[in-house]
């Protein structure tokens, strides 16, 4: 029995294979969506879900005459829940294609998944470097620390800040943004007194944020992963740091745009440098974010939003190129896909599958009464530099 099933098994797959339509028998094109929709870090959720049904919205469900079905789930923000939950929908739901990945180590839960089954694995929110070097499914729409890092690196030391400590969460994406940014600022002069990790999850800033007052340096320079941002933030206030007239800078995952307007004037003149602002100055981007807030009872899309809108767009076409296809075809289909973003123009890298776009130089000021992360400065096309190690 088991035999006659292997052996029919086989002649269908290697028949479907010869003719090319290993997926027509199906008309349905899966999109696995795993987020955190509880727990700590539920805003990247919240966000990326809502930009993938606006993309959907705005172009339709259906792609080469196939219905496409999104399948979301929630991981609560834990690494074995992602894993299984991919392992679900790859073996029971035979999803054409993974995606979401709302941390790091969310996402390196789940390569060996994607490379085992071979199903691309679109990375919309997770953002250390090395992610696509963990398997080569992995495509990334997202962005990377070290892109924004060297940036503000290049940036700090020109406009007056010689000795800045650095504080980011400990875990991948903060030691990236730790180690490029004290690399390319001690290159050009800076100096480094003192790098603090705090932990992940709920860190207390208090002992860390004591010891900053006493160093005393022209700025802290922090990352701290997407929704964190405003109880640092409130507690530099409270310590009196900017009394003491020391500057925050750091990525732009502290001036999160979904919670940016709620920070108060203690944000005021923050400087941060990343790919996304809600107040980027493009008709592209002022359509994305009216449609947006229209379809989500006014709230503002952050980077992570643009993160899964723009996965939406390279699935979509790979899959409209390939006519609803899967495997290594879908995934050779999502490289090299060049477009105009919310963000500005955005490339995926065919060698490293990574993104390649714009870092913006930014300063927290306001505009009709609600704080934006305001672009003075761009370096174009900044490639992954993470990859040239
Ligand atoms: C990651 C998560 C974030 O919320 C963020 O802003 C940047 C990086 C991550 O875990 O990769």
């Amino acid at each position: 029995m088991k035999k006659r099933w292997v052996l029919k098994s086989f002649v269908a797959a290697a028949v479907l294979t010869t003719s090319g339509l290993a997926l027509a028998q199906s008309n349905t094109f899966k999109i696995g969506l795993i987020l955190p929709m509880t727990g700590p870090f539920a805003s990247t959720g919240k966000q990326i879900e809502a930009a993938a049904r606006l993309y959907m919205a705005q172009n339709g469900d259906t792609v080469a005459g196939q219905k496409v079905e999104l399948i979301v789930k929630d991981d609560t923000s834990a690494p074995d829940v992602t894993k299984r939950i991919a392992q679900e929908l790859v073996v029971n739901d035979k999803v054409n294609v993974l995606a979401g990945f709302g941390l790091t180590p969310l996402a390196l839960a789940t390569a060996p998944i994607a490379t085992q089954s071979k199903t691309p694995m679109v990375v919309m929110a997770a953002a250390t470097s090395s992610i696509t070097q963990a398997s080569p499914y992995v495509i990334r729409t997202s962005f990377t620390l070290p892109q924004a890092a060297v940036t503000l690196g290049d940036w700090a030391p020109k406009n007056g800040l010689k000795k800045v400590v650095t504080l980011v969460a400990d875990y991948g994406p903060g030691i990236d943004a730790e180690k490029y940014f004290k690399e390319r600022f001690v290159l050009n002069g800076g100096q480094v007194p003192e790098s603090l990790r705090v932990p992940m999850r709920n860190p207390d800033f208090a002992p860390f944020l004591q010891k900053v007052r006493d160093i005393k340096p022209d700025a802290l320079y922090v990352f701290l992963p997407s929704g964190v941002g405003a109880a640092l933030m409130k507690q530099f206030a409270e310590r009196g740091l900017d009394k003491a007239g020391i500057k925050l800078i750091g990525t732009g995952d502290i001036t999160d745009d979904d919670i940016l307007n709620g920070m108060g004037d203690v944000a005021l003149g923050v400087v941060t440098t990343q790919h996304y602002s809600a107040s980027h100055n493009s008709a592209v981007n002022k359509k994305f974010v009216a449609a947006f807030e229209k379809a989500n009872a006014g709230m503002r899309p952050n980077f992570m939003a643009v993160g899964g809108y723009d996965g939406m767009r390279v699935i979509y076409e790979a899959a409209k190129k390939t006519k609803g296809g899967s495997g290594d075809a879908l995934l050779e289909a999502m490289k090299g896909q060049l477009f105009e973003s919310p963000r500005g123009p955005m490339f995926i890298d065919a060698q490293t599958r990574d993104v390649v776009h714009n870092i913006y130089i930014r300063k927290v000021e306001k505009v009709n009464g609600e704080l934006y992360n305001q672009e003075f400065d761009v370096i174009k096309d900044v490639k992954d530099p993470g990859k040239s190690k």
